[in-house]
């Protein structure tokens, strides 16, 4: 028994991989390319693309939405566990990114599956909902610039259906999010929106130490 959630170090984190992690080679190796960025940092941890695509299959997802895809590993991981009539709206600005992201995407063959849409994530948000796609998404993943997330989390409530999942990342900001001599805007955003989140009558949450902090909002 423990009654709160153990520290890994090291040692643990690679047991805990060894026995956990069934990952497909193409998301190996798109992690492995991915290590060699400048920003890899950026990335997700594996343990939790593996636990996303968990809920999207536990959920029977058809319909996703990602806002923040870098080289695509999460993205990847989520549509690898929708149906072949899936889709997934990935939404970022930056091209060089993700051009290695559609790259695997192709190697995976699940390109048909994902729609990029590139731009500042507000504006696509927006056109989404003005195309009529609210309460179309069954999952949505937050994981962009820090600042916009409050705002990333109003709109993607009207995106998400009812029973819908909204995962929102580095909801500890490495652990900044409890120094309080750190006031950086990001810092603060995350913070202001933590407190927020676990009030919000509108959602059942939870957020757990996975990864940098993952926060799970299931629309009501
Ligand atoms: C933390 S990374 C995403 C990591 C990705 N989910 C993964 O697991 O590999 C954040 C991404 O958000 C994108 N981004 C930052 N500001 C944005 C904005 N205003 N609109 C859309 N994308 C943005 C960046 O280009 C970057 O690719």
């Amino acid at each position: 028994m423990s009654r709160r959630t153990l520290p890994l170090n090291d040692t643990l984190y690679d047991y805990l991989l060894s026995v956990s992690l069934p990952e497909p080679e193409v998301l190996r190796q798109l992690r492995a390319e991915t290590a060699r960025h400048p920003r890899a940092e950026m990335q997700i941890a594996p343990e939790q693309g593996q636990f996303m695509a968990l809920l999207a299959r536990l959920m029977g997802a058809r319909r996703a939405l990602e806002i923040g895809v870098f080289t695509g590993y999460s993205a990847l991981w989520v549509a690898l566990a929708l149906p072949p009539d899936g889709e997934l709206i990935a939404c970022d600005l930056n091209e060089e990114y993700t051009a290695v992201a559609r790259r695997y995407w192709e190697a995976a063959g699940v390109a048909d599956r994902i729609t990029l849409r590139l731009g500042p994530a507000r504006d696509t948000l927006e056109a989404l909902l003005a195309e009529g796609a609210a309460g179309t998404f069954d999952l949505a993943f937050i994981d962009a610039d820090k600042e916009s997330y409050e705002h990333y989390y109003e709109r993607t409530l009207h995106l998400v259906r009812p029973g819908g999942l909204i995962l929102l990342d580095n909801l500890l900001m490495r652990g900044r999010v409890v120094d309080p001599t750190n006031r950086a805007p990001a810092v603060e955003a995350i913070r202001q929106l933590n407190e927020k989140l676990h009030r919000d009558p509108r959602v059942d949450y939870v957020l757990l130490p996975v990864g940098d902090g993952l926060g799970l909002a299931r629309r009501r």
